[in-house]
This record gives structure tokens, C-alpha cells and sequence, in this order.
């Protein structure tokens, strides 16, 4: 039976633990997007997790809107990651970059006035985090069947600049409501052409990105992120169990580094109705990820019951940069502080305390 304390290799990706640390956007980039030092002293600090996913990161311009996130399209941004890269290698931990389209979810202020795109012209509910503050969503123009093919190469360049700026590797984000989500649930798609329709139609942008994207730089180095159960920003589909086990059937023909499935919101331990993670699992033969309000217990339990491979923690890595001493010796948590949860500088990012070492 594993302990969260061995070792895994996740495709090509040979881990300490799993005890992974799960992604999380921390906005601390700047107008330029571009990761600095004090991103790198904060992944620095939680390089004990087995595998950091970093937080989403923007693949072009088009899929970026949210204030102060990094991106990786240009070369200052790529320099930028090599800080961090190198950072948590140096103490000896393994770190992938996850690639973020936002799609319906961004704003024109984003977008130089222009809208944002999706797979059809349906707004999400709920509101951007633009440069000045909370916005409604906008109703987005729906993609032209002849673009999606740029956005498909966008994720192939930044997962190429992640590979050169020294990650292990990528996660494709296709959870939380963003592009390649709104793609795979029929509430957001409601396209006439091939990439809409049958769950066959709406899987295909998804499965594009992983072929490109693992082709380019190996599907062991390619991880992607999946929330079948979160339904916020008015996301949902008609048959959840249907969709996701026909992904997990189409991904068997990949070796990937792993599925990483988000179940719940933050700190929410309340199971939904129907726990479309257990089908996931089920059909699924590679390394399975499971993340949402898990401490050391649930997750190990998670581990015991062979219902994951390895376990995501997101809020606890936030406020215990030791996580994975924290769990082992079985000692209290720090809490999380309210300030600099998602916006700031060191407080409430950088500044939380070690346990004493003695
Ligand atoms: C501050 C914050 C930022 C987050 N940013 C991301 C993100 O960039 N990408 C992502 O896939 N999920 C993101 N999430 C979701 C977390 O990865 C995770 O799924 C969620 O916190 C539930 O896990 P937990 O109960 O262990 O915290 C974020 C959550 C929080 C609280």
C-alpha cells in the first residue's frame, strides 16, 4: 500500500513524494508578467512538495486576464521562469508549468477593447480581476473553426519556452471554467461545426492540445487538469460521467505524466451527488492526481482506498512552505493569513514560518 512519502515517477517525471502542490495564482507578476525574484524565493521555499504545479500561466495574450498572473509567450517572460526553474531544482525539487487559456473568462481590458474568445457567444457568470478591479463578464465572440489550429500551436510555444526555461514539464489546464473547459461541457459549447455537438465534438480541441503539445515535447513531460464537479461561472454539462470517462478512455492512448482531477472548492469537504472522479479513475490507466480539501489523513486515505496515485494540496502549501514535514511529523498547521492571498507582496506569501528545526 503506498505512503504519501514514497516516491512516484509521473511519465518521465521521477518524484520524492506525493505530496504534490497543487496550482495557484498568487498574482505577484506585475504588469509585465514576468515571474521575478520573489516568485522564485516563494517556490524556493515549497520545493519539499514531490511535484510544484505552477500557478496558470498565460499561453498568449489572447488567453491572459487576470491581474498581476505571469505569462509565458515572450522571452523576458521565459527568462523570467528560468529564475524559478533553477530556484527549485537547486533544492531539489521538480516543478511543471501549467498552461492557461482563459477564453470566456478574460475581459477586453485585457484585450485592447476587443472580446474575448470562447467556443460559443454565452457569458460566464461572475466577474474579471482586471487591472482596476472586478468586472462582469462579458458575452465572449465565438472562435471561428480556422483559429482554433493558432491556439493549439499557442500551447505548443509556450510548452516549448517552459522545456527551455527548465521545467519537467507542463500541465494543460483544462479545468475551472477556462477555454479548454468551456470546449468539453456542453453548457459553454454550443457549436454547429466539429468541435461541438457529440462529446466525440467536444473533446476534440482537448485532445488536439495533449496530441500537439506531447508531441513536442514528450507525453511523459505532459500532465493535464480536469474539474468535472466545479460548477462555478455557470459551467456544467449534461451528462458529466459520459463526458469525462470518454476523455479518460481517449487519454489511455497517451502516456502521460499523469490526470490531475480538482474535486471540490477550496477547504469544501462535502462530496457532490454525482463523483464523476471514481468513473475518472476507473477508466483511466495512468498516474491519477486527485486535489480538494484533502489534509494528510484524506489523502493518504485517498491513497489506501487506491482512489489516487498522488494527492494535490493547495490552500495547505499556501500557509506551511513545509507541507511535507508538516504531515510527516503530524504537527499543527499555520493558518492562512486573509492578506496576500491572491494579490500583494511578501505578506501572507513569502512570510510564513518554518517549523523550528531541533
Ligand atoms: C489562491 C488560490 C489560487 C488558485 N489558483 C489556481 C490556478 O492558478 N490554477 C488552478 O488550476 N487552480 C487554482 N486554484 C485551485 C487550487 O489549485 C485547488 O484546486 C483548490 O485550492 C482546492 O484544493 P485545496 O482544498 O487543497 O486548497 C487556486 C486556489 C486558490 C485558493
Amino acid at each position: 500500500m503506498p505512503s504519501l512519502f514514497d516516491p512516484i515517477v509521473l511519465g518521465d517525471i521521477a518524484v520524492a513524494n506525493r505530496i504534490i502542490m497543487a496550482p495557484l495564482t498568487r498574482s505577484r507578476a506585475g504588469a509585465s508578467r514576468i515571474p521575478n525574484d520573489l516568485m522564485a524565493e516563494y517556490y524556493a521555499q515549497r520545493a519539499g512538495a514531490g511535484l510544484i504545479i505552477s500557478e496558470a500561466t498565460a499561453i498568449s495574450p489572447q488567453g491572459y486576464g487576470w491581474s498581476g498572473a505571469p505569462a509565458m509567450y515572450n522571452d523576458e517572460q521565459q527568462e523570467g521562469w528560468k529564475k524559478i526553474t533553477r530556484a527549485v531544482h537547486e533544492r531539489g525539487g521538480k516543478i511543471v508549468l501549467q498552461l492557461w487559456h482563459m477564453g470566456r473568462v478574460s475581459h477586453p481590458d485585457f484585450q485592447e477593447g476587443q472580446l474575448p474568445v470562447a467556443p460559443s457567444a454565452i457569458a460566464a457568470t461572475g466577474s474579471a480581476n482586471t487591472p482596476e478591479g472586478k468586472k462582469p463578464y462579458v458575452t465572449p465572440r465565438a472562435l471561428e473553426t480556422a483559429e482554433l489550429p493558432g491556439i493549439v500551436q499557442d500551447y505548443v510555444r509556450a510548452a516549448q519556452r517552459a522545456i527551455a526555461a527548465g521545467f519537467d514539464g507542463v500541465e494543460i489546464h483544462a479545468a475551472n471554467g477556462y477555454l479548454l473547459d468551456q470546449f468539453i461541457r456542453s453548457h459553454s459549447n454550443q457549436r454547429n461545426d466539429q468541435y461541438g455537438g457529440s462529446i466525440e465534438n467536444r473533446l476534440r480541441l482537448v485532445i488536439e492540445v495533449v496530441e500537439a503539445v506531447g508531441n513536442a515535447i514528450g507525453f511523459g513531460r505532459t500532465g493535464i487538469r480536469l474539474s468535472p464537479n466545479i460548477s462555478y461561472n455557470g459551467m456544467g454539462d449534461a451528462d458529466p460521467v459520459a463526458t469525462y470517462t470518454a476523455l479518460m478512455q481517449a487519454l489511455n492512448a497517451y502516456d502521460l505524466a499523469y490526470v490531475h482531477v480538482r474535486e471540490t472548492l477550496p477547504n469544501k469537504t462535502e462530496k457532490p451527488e454525482i463523483w464523476v472522479g471514481t468513473a475518472m479513475r476507473d477508466a483511466y490507466q495512468g498516474n491519477f492526481i486527485v486535489n480538494g480539501g484533502y489534509d494528510g489523513a484524506s489523502a493518504q486515505d485517498a491513497l489506501s482506498q487506491d482512489k489516487a496515485d498522488a494527492v494535490a494540496f493547495g490552500m495547505l502549501f499556501i500557509a506551511n512552505p513545509d507541507l511535507v514535514d508538516r504531515i510527516r511529523k503530524n504537527v499543527d498547521m499555520n493558518k492562512t493569513k486573509a492578506n496576500g492571498l491572491y494579490a500583494g507582496g511578501v505578506e501572507g506569501y513569502t512570510d510564513y514560518p518554518l517549523l523550528r528545526q531541533d
